[in-house]
């Protein structure tokens, strides 16, 4: 099937990756995202789409802050094992350099880049994605760099199809 125009759009805005990382009590969480978004400029604001398919989606509904690590060129390897792989039955943390900050959300270590949030609102406007809207808590900027982007991890196979939504026990 040929492209939309709207995919065509978007494919060639070529948006930059990061990895959102959360946590509820001793839960951790962190996916894979490509949409986010600044959303304001005073007060400083930032907005994440969580796909409701994910256990990221699921630890964040509780989790009142989270953090967001903006991946370079050099993060492919972030990318897949943060984007290919669902914490419902792996542990994405298990053997990786990280801190908890003081709110409990784990920091990778890999990703210096980075900034911790505050959970404000959750908007869920019926599509596959909710939007959560933060208040920015700390900004770190470990210096230039060219961002990864969705072109660059094409590729990859999301650990769970936007479409998919958690079976209740
Ligand atoms: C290029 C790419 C972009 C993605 N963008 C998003 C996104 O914006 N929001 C989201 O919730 N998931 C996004 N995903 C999917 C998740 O990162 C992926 O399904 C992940 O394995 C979910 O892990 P979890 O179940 O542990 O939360 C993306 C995946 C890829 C490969």
């Amino acid at each position: 099937m040929s492209e939309s125009a709207f995919e065509q759009l978007m494919a060639s805005v070529d948006a930059p990756l990061v990895v959102m990382t959360t946590a509820f009590g001793n839960e951790l969480a962190g996916c894979l995202v490509g949409f986010h978004s600044q959303s304001s400029i005073t007060p400083e604001r930032y907005c994440v789409w969580l796909s409701k398919a994910n256990h990221t989606y699921r630890v964040a509904l509780r989790a009142s802050h989270l953090a967001v690590h903006f991946l370079t060129e050099h993060d492919l390897g972030v990318a897949e094992h943060f984007g290919t792989v669902s914490g419902e039955d792996t542990d994405k943390f298990a053997g990786l350099e990280f801190e908890l900050d003081a709110s409990g959300v784990p920091l990778l270590a890999a990703c210096p880049n980075a900034m911790t949030l505050e959970r404000i609102s959750i908007l869920d406007d019926g599509g596959d994605h909710v939007c959560l809207t933060t208040r920015v808590l700390t900004a770190e900027f470990g210096g230039e760099f060219t961002p990864l982007r969705v072109s660059d991890a094409i590729q990859l196979e999301p650990g769970h199809a936007s479409e998919e939504r958690a079976i209740q026990p």
